[in-house]
């Protein structure tokens, strides 16, 4: 392989910017030319594609976003937008492509994968939903961006002895409601893998306010619903003076994590091992430390599952 490409897709994550370096000096460091592919699936189409040498990818490593920038691509799910996409490679000479993303990319890289062009798939997402991987680049950071507006807003919470309702990110997966709510000392955490109870969380606030608490933090995976509706519902049964905070994008931004860096790192130099060694249609991974890779097709057909251990631990927790 003398030519690879490289993209990211969907919602950006941080340390994305850490996996296109790893991507991109490893391959060169293989003596493998490497392309940036502009806008992820659209710039494919359009052929928004530029080379990158050892300096496109200085001084990123420590910042948030992407530098090839991201997009939502709908016409990349027609036959039409893949054989075009397909048709820029080849014009560019390049003969595998490494996606850096979450859900939607890797249905992407199959698609390709299926028409036979060597993809690997790169989990980038806060929402550390993609199976086949402990950890998808972006979770950690935005964890603790999470986690640093709970401390604050607990200080304030327990100011004005407030219940407070956080909405975090996640779409349909709870992780980062999960992770963050046992880090944040959450009273009650709601995600949509878990079924849960209205009358036993009033109940549950009710009991703390008794035994003197002075505040209560719920938090909300936007999966499960409006955080403002679930607000006005425990204001209504408890009377509890209650307030709503929707953490939203600031949740995707910021400075990558030591972890993220880590692991974008080597996933990055991991997705260009295998193209090196004529390896397609894989996704990469890190499962107890250990670099993995599964067949992306594969990996697409299952569904994420949420840690149920320790959704319990942090209800034992929040007693
Ligand atoms: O997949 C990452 C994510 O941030 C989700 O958590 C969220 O539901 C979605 O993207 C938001 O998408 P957009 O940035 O297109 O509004």
């Amino acid at each position: 392989m003398r030519k690879i490409g490289v993209l990211t897709s969907g919602g950006d994550s941080p340390g994305m910017n850490a996996a296109i370096r790893a991507v991109v000096r490893k391959a060169i460091f293989h003596n493998v030319e490497v392309y940036g592919i502009y806008y992820g699936y659209q710039g494919l189409i359009s052929g928004d594609i530029r080379k990158l040498e050892i300096g496109s990818v200085g001084d990123i490593i420590h910042r948030g976003g992407t530098m090839l920038h991201s997009a939502r691509c709908l016409d990349f799910k027609t036959e039409e937008g893949q054989l075009k996409g397909i048709e820029q490679l080849k014009k560019h000479g390049i003969e595998g492509l490494v996606v850096i993303g979450g859900d939607g990319s890797y249905r992407g890289a199959g698609a390709l994968t299926k028409r036979g062009y060597p993809c690997i798939g790169v989990p980038g997402t806060i929402d550390n939903d993609i199976p086949g991987t402990d950890f998808t680049i972006g979770f950690d950071t935005a964890l603790n961006t999470v986690i640093d507006a709970i401390d604050r807003i607990r200080d304030t919470a327990t100011s004005h002895e407030r219940t407070y309702v956080v909405e975090v990110m996640g779409r349909d997966a709870g992780d980062l409601a999960l992770w963050a709510g046992l880090a944040g000392g959450a009273e009650t955490i709601l995600c949509p893998e878990c079924d849960y109870n209205m009358e036993e969380l009033i109940a549950k606030l009710i009991r703390g306010k008794e035994r003197g608490k002075k505040h209560s933090i719920i938090i909300v995976a936007e999966g499960v619903g409006s955080a403002v509706d679930i607000a006005r519902e425990i204001e209504a049964e408890t009377h509890f003076d209650t307030r709503v905070t929707v953490l939203g994008h600031v949740q995707r931004g910021g400075s990558p994590s030591a972890n993220d860096r880590v692991l974008a790192s080597r996933l990055g130099a991991h997705a260009v091992e295998l193209l090196i060694e004529g390896k397609g249609g894989r996704a990469v991974g890190l499962e107890k430390n250990q670099l993995v890779d599964y067949d992306i097709i594969e990996v697409l057909s299952h569904k994420h599952a949420i840690d149920r251990k320790m959704y319990d631990l942090s209800s034992e927790l929040s007693i």
